[in-house]
């Protein structure tokens, strides 16, 4: 084990004990940690009766005949659960809310303009998402059909989901932050027909142009012959093409208040969402309706304690998997009621998250360590003025929450009162995998905690490939049984899936990050083990920012011969990227000659970077450098490139597989010199 890792496992209980916290939920679901640990047994011993008793917390159009199905080993091939079974997401998180308590409200959404928020109910949901299906069918969309949604976080942004789920479609989200270029790769991978997008967005009173970036990326996706364009300002004008714009809300209107929704087999697609991976392309994961609606209803309820009398604040955008199950299908499934967020946790003042807690009364807060970085520069005076006491459970996500930002996230947001949940999970887990349970399971700072019902983490060997049984133990973490919510599939894709989740240790799911496991099986999540970087909690492929940058031109030319990105420590966005690339032959005379500046060309690939993929992914520096520290066949060693941006140039480690050693002091110095 290394130092690293028992430094980890050292870190003790907090001083105050799970029990002397309230539970997440007046109407306590896990009561206690035997009951925890019984259902756990239970869960993963005999997953068929766990789950099929879990299951009846969905309606059901066709009871299904066998809960889990699968061929082989454990992962030999991704499993089939509820098999048989019919169902509609749709009507799990409308329709049966919308018949029991119309009233109530289904949507909070808050505007950039705090004075611009609303409430839906989820009667007026079940109307708004009826509507935009019939919309969607009249425009050809058929069950198994790929809708793209462009949309920020807007109350259409959910009902846009819905409604495609409601007709058996599948829908696909692309983050509202991307370029037109990303736009593109994915609405021709996903070969969806039909976009929903809208006329503009609002993040701190900038207004973007959504709809004109849309327009942009489909003049290379000649197959979208329709684009329902939301109008959220019929007061400015924006571009249109009659031949293929839809503009809702007008043309919904005509439409009847109420469609029944399709029920589609458990195993069917509910949503693509594309996420990075090793390499370039990104990989439209695909997720199922039962199991995966199963995982997000579950995981809402028992971690976060959620129950139909609820409001939940989940700050993460519906353009990743935090906004598809904590700020969608979670909440709506168990009936209560979501907070959708336009803007930024800073916006009018940093303390906009605690004016939304305060006044709609939030009893779970869920958001990312990044947000809270920021917010924690601010002090925590600020916070102090706001009635904070409906919180019940305070959710982490996305990358490890470091010691003092765990103690201010409780101290000052929790007031020592509430559990905070470090969850741990990713798009392909569709739902929590480790968690504390508020009430329940003892938290330990450093630590997620805990797994949920039906995981059944693996620490592996990364040499040998096997499982590593004794405690405690550092490695691979993976997990060794399947889960309901799992994706099932890389959309079009299948062999991909399984190279990247189930080949590379075979018998196991692999989740791509390192972890250690202590004596009690507290899990310690260590962070990824591909060139997989997580910038303010989006997750980016190096390798798709390098290939961007290798596309860049200037004056018509190819700018870089080659480049390597890596991601580095950063106090605000816990890791940035950093760019090393080597200029073509005439480029370098131009700079030699001084044609052109070096400054100015690296602004210039960090703007073609932000132009291809989007602003969230601009790199924080960009080197030039005559060469690359590379072995003897060929591969780049971004260890090296790491230490030395970080300034560790004595911890280099092994050098000796380089293929020229002299081009790290070159490195070094081109560092200094670039500053
Ligand atoms: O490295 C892990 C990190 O985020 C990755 C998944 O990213 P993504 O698929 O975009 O989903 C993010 C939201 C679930 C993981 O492989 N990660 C996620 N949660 C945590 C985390 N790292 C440490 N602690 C966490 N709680």
């Amino acid at each position: 084990m290394t130092l690293e890792a028992e430094k980890l496992m050292n870190v003790p209980t907090i001083p105050a004990p799970a029990t002397a916290l309230p539970p997440a939920s007046s109407e306590v679901h896990v009561r206690n940690m035997d009951q925890y640990k019984a259902l756990y047994e239970q869960s993963i011993n005999d997953p068929e009766t766990f789950f099929g008793e879990q299951s009846k917390a969905l309606s059901w159009d066709r009871d299904f005949d066998k809960v889990l199905y699968h061929v082989g080993n454990n992962f030999s091939d991704s499993p089939a659960w509820f098999v048989g079974g019919k169902l509609n997401a749709s009507y799990n998180c409308v329709d049966r809310w919308a018949l029991q308590t119309p009233n109530k409200v289904a949507i909070i959404y808050e505007g950039d303009d705090a004075e611009k928020g609303y409430s839906i109910t989820y009667s007026e949901l079940l109307v708004r998402v009826c509507q935009m299906a019939q919309l969607l069918q009249s425009k050809g969309v058929k069950v198994g059909d790929v809708v793209t949604i462009y949309l920020p976080m807007t109350p259409e942004a959910v009902i846009s989901m819905l409604a495609v789920a409601r007709i058996g479609a599948i829908h696909s989200c692309i983050f509202a932050g991307f370029s037109p270029g990303a736009i593109k790769d994915r609405v021709i991978d996903s070969n969806s027909h039909v976009v929903i997008t809208c006329d503009k967005g609002y993040r701190a009173t900038k207004v973007i142009q959504t709809k004109k970036i849309v327009d942009e990326a489909l003049e290379s996706c000649p197959d979208v012959k329709t684009v329902v364009v939301i109008n959220r300002d019929p007061s400015s004008p924006f571009p249109q093409n009659p031949e293929r714009d839809v503009i809702y809300p007008d043309a919904a209107a005509s439409f009847k208040s109420y469609c029944a929704p399709v029920p589609v087999d458990s195993e069917h697609p509910l949503f693509l969402l594309y996420t990075s991976g090793s390499t370039g392309k990104p990989k439209g994961m695909q997720h199922c309706t039962a199991g995966y609606l199963l995982g997000a209803l579950l995981t809402t309820r028992h971690i976060f304690g959620v129950t139909p009398d609820d409001t939940l604040f989940t700050s993460g955008d519906i353009g990743w998997i935090t906004g598809h199950t904590y700020a969608v299908y979670g909440p709506l499934a168990n009936g209560a009621t979501t907070v959708i967020f336009e803007s930024t946790p800073v916006y009018p003042t940093p303390t906009r998250y605690w004016d939304i807690v305060d006044r709609h009364k939030v009893t779970q807060f869920y958001t990312a360590p990044t947000a809270l970085r920021l917010l924690r520069q601010y002090g925590h005076e600020i916070i102090d003025k706001y009635d904070l006491s409906s919180l019940r459970a305070l959710g982490s996500v996305g990358e490890p929450i470091a010691e003092e930002i765990w103690e201010w996230y409780f101290n000052y947001v929790g007031r020592g009162r509430c559990t905070v949940c470090d969850t741990y999970w990713l798009t392909e887990s569709g739902s929590h995998l480790v968690s504390s349970i508020p009430g329940v399971t003892p938290m330990k700072p450093g630590s997620a905690g805990l797994p949920f019902f039906g995981i059944k983490p693996a620490i592996v060997d990364p040499v040998s490939g096997h499982e590593i049984t004794e405690r405690p133990a550092e490695g691979v973490f993976a997990i060794s049984q399947p889960w309901p919510s799992m994706a099932r599939s890389i959309f079009n894709d299948y062999a991909r899936y399984q190279d990247t989740y189930l080949k590379p240790y075979p018998g196991f799911f692999f989740t791509g990050d390192g972890a250690s496991i202590d004596s009690e099986g507290y899990i310690f999540i260590g962070g990824r083990m591909d060139d997989v970087v997580n910038v303010s909690g989006h997750r980016l492929s190096t390798a798709e920012v390098e290939s961007s940058v290798l596309d860049a031109t200037m004056d018509g030319e190819s700018m870089m011969t080659e480049c390597a990105v890596v991601g580095v420590d950063d106090e605000i966005t816990g890791q940035a990227l950093v760019v090393f690339a080597v200029c073509e032959p005439w480029l370098k005379d131009d700079i030699a000659s001084g044609k052109k500046i070096p400054q100015d060309i690296s602004i210039e690939t960090i703007l073609i970077v932000r132009k291809e993929i989007g602003p969230f992914a601009a790199p924080r520096k960009v080197y030039l450098v005559d060469d690359l520290p590379k072995t003897r066949s060929g591969k780049i060693l971004r260890r090296v490139l790491r230490k030395i941006v970080a300034g560790e140039e004595k911890q280099l480690g092994e050098l000796s597989t380089l293929s020229d050693p002299s081009v790290v002091p070159a490195l070094i110095d081109a560092v200094k010199n670039q500053k």
